[in-house]
């Protein structure tokens, strides 16, 4: 009996997307290189499951698959999706379909569709958010590649298998072309890091500023997941300050070296930004955080050459709803800036994106899954020519009410001493942006002044003016 879909791949994500498949009766085949896990998962986890077969070889892998045969790679991205497409290729023919459900770079699947377009087989790009738990019961999907293909032979499954929202809506839906679903998943990666960054900050503030305990903090966080700020993230926050550690009888979140982990996907979201000339500080800020963190060496040769003057803290019920007007408004800043960055690559690549669709992509199964991303939907639903997240209505009226919170937050931040990038970049990106002059004048006349880069000028902004400076100032004095 000849499978639906294959599944190459059975790590921990591998295993979860084929029983959330199975578990959604479609019949599928299943490959692993280590042939002892395959058959393990067949013998236990997928015991009861609806049809699966488990496959020892390529060939047999293939040959059990419908025609065209669909099959989903599981696998570490990087030089190992290029390692399986090579195996699979001699055993695939035109009409065939890869899909890589990896965190791959997005530049690496638009090469990766060309190359496989020659010889007439479909490559897909699919971002899947959620970790194990979303894809076992449902993930965010962002598929990208043949319209028309993915409409016929995917849609059914993956939007079986996707979460939905509240409202039953579906969070998979055709992305665009080629590399454009790893994109959005790596924009989605970006949000996530400024996400978790902002919450981090929160925290130490609440511990140094409010002088608060894990206890105080935990309720803080819990409150906070009833409001505007209702999220994957803060949910999971309140739950780890939960977590008492067996040996020292601590919360366990205190005995954690502090030195971040990444895998590289908001790093090239900031070099994306960076390369488009689309500002997005806050995501970049989270990176560099993670980035400072893990230089812990030379973190305590300098903080004993720094040590902070403790000031008495500020703890008051008052300051805690400044910082979750804080925490929200950085938040709204570092999705403007996810947002922007999405706009921008689509003109690029002609992508068409759906930025008001892609919010709601987001709405259920991804790690960033938020209540507010109903409201950015909605913004930019209405929003008839959109200049940024921040000049939505919606996000205006926000934004104004947090104001003073924010700015009090940052300035406490700065006066403790507490590193707070994402809380201060996040606001420098709104100061930034709403300021009708900015010293970049005086920039472009130094550049001028040492390199001739000419500038223009206020009263004809259309030439290139030069000025020799040096001669100039000989003249005035
Ligand atoms: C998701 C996540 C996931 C990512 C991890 C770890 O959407 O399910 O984004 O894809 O790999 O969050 O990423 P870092 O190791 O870079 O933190």
């Amino acid at each position: 009996m000849k499978r639906t879909i294959g599944l190459y791949g059975l790590g921990v994500m591998g295993q979860s997307l084929a029983l959330n498949m199975l578990a959604h009766e479609i019949d599928i085949a299943v490959y692993n290189v280590d042939a002892a896990i395959t058959a393990d998962f067949v013998a236990n986890k997928a015991k009861e499951a609806y049809p699966v077969t488990a496959c020892f070889s390529l060939e047999i892998f293939l040959m059990s698959l419908k025609r065209p045969r669909k099959i989903f790679l599981m696998i570490s991205a990087g030089k190992a999706v290029d390692e399986v497409m090579q195996q699979l290729l001699p055993f695939l023919e035109a009409g065939d379909m890869i899909m890589d459900g990896g965190n791959s770079f997005y530049r690496d699947t638009m090469r990766r569709c060309d190359l496989l377009k020659e010889k007439g087989i479909y490559y897909f790009g699919v971002g899947v958010s959620g970790g194990e738990m979303g894809a076992l019961y449902g993930p965010s999907m962002m598929p990208a590649g043949d319209k028309n293909v993915y409409e016929t032979y995917l849609a059914p499954i993956f939007e079986r298998i996707a979460a939905k929202t509240e409202a039953d809506h579906c969070c998979c839906a055709y992305i665009g072309e080629n590399g454009a679903g790893h994109y959005v998943k790596m924009v989605h990666n970006g949000i996530e890091y400024a996400d978790i960054q902002i919450i981090c900050e929160a925290y130490q503030l609440m511990k140094e500023v409010a002088g608060m305990s894990i206890q105080q903090i935990q309720r803080v966080f819990t409150s906070w997941n009833k409001g505007k700020l209702r999220s994957y993230l803060i949910e999971i926050t309140a739950d780890i300050l939960l977590v008492v550690d067996e040996k020292t009888k601590k919360p366990l979140v205190e005995m954690i070296l502090d030195t971040a982990g990444q895998k590289g996907t908001g790093k090239w979201a900031s070099m994306d930004g960076l390369d488009m000339g689309v500002p997005i500080p806050t995501i970049a800020e989270s990176v560099f955080a993670r980035t400072l963190s893990a230089h812990k060496h030379e973190r305590q040769v300098l903080a004993e050459l720094y040590p902070r003057k403790v000031l008495e803290p500020l703890p008051s019920e008052d300051w805690i709803q400044q910082l979750e007007a804080a925490v929200y408004a950085a938040k709204i800043c570092s999705y403007a800036q996810g947002f922007a960055l999405l706009r921008e690559a689509s003109t690029k690549h002609e992508w068409n994106l759906n930025l008001a669709e892609i919010a709601l992509l987001w709405k259920s199964g991804c790690i960033i899954r938020a209540d507010f991303l109903d409201d950015i939907s909605k913004a930019l639903r209405e929003q008839s020519s959109y200049i940024n997240l921040m000049a939505t209505s919606y996000f205006q009226m926000e934004l104004r009410n947090c104001m003073p919170s924010w700015r009090t937050i940052v300035v406490d931040s700065i006066r403790f001493g507490i590193y707070s990038p994402a809380l201060t970049s996040a606001l420098q990106y709104f100061d930034g942006y709403t300021s009708l002059v900015l010293p970049a004048n005086l920039l472009q006349a130094q550049r001028d002044y040492f390199g001739a880069h000419t500038y223009q000028r206020l009263d004809d902004p259309a030439n290139d003016c030069h000025t020799d400076w040096q001669k100039e100032l000989v003249l005035f004095t």
